[in-house]
């Protein structure tokens, strides 16, 4: 399994996947994986031929009050889990990379973003709309998989996708 800390690395791991004409199945996660996550890498396999999986604890998601620094994390443990189902490669950016200093640019899909859980998270939705936003353009995946249990998450997904 490739461990990409960096657009170049990762971009150059797809591109040689790519070249063997391999379809990318791309299931974005925060880490701290659990089996609900290790399903989506086993459902992306299903409809790809190599499973690339992104660890990312987005900044941009979290309110003022959410506390970032207390989200769990253990790299090594996630690492050994995503070898042990096959995962092709792994993209593992630090904050800096996808955020360049300054940036302000977002994606947003008003229709979703303020709703339910949205009014009680402002910004929340804005943040998942624009990270998700990035690793697709970063990784140009042929399918993607999120997990339901977040509907309101998926459902924005989807709308930005479709629209
Ligand atoms: O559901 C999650 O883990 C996150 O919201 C996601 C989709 C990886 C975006 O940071």
């Amino acid at each position: 399994m490739q461990i990409c800390p960096s657009k170049i690395r990762i971009r150059q791991e797809i591109a040689r996947l790519r070249a063997a004409s391999q379809a990318i199945g791309l299931v974005p996660t925060m880490g701290f994986l659990h089996e609900g996550h290790l399903q989506l890498m086993r459902r992306a396999a299903q409809h790809a031929d190599a499973v690339v999986a992104t660890i990312f604890v987005n900044p941009t998601q979290f309110g003022p009050n959410e506390d970032l620094s207390r989200y769990p994390r253990d790299l090594e443990r996630d690492l050994d889990l995503l070898r042990a189902e096959g995962v092709a490669a792994v993209f593992t950016p630090s904050p800096e990379e996808m955020y360049l200093p300054g940036a302000d640019a977002i994606v947003d899909v008003p229709s979703l973003s303020g709703i339910l859980q949205g009014a009680l998270r402002p910004g929340h939705f804005q943040g998942v709309a624009t990270v998700v936003s990035k690793l697709f353009n970063i990784t140009q995946p042929d399918v993607a998989v999120f997990g339901e249990k977040d509907y309101q998450q998926l459902a924005l997904i989807r709308k930005m996708v479709r629209d």
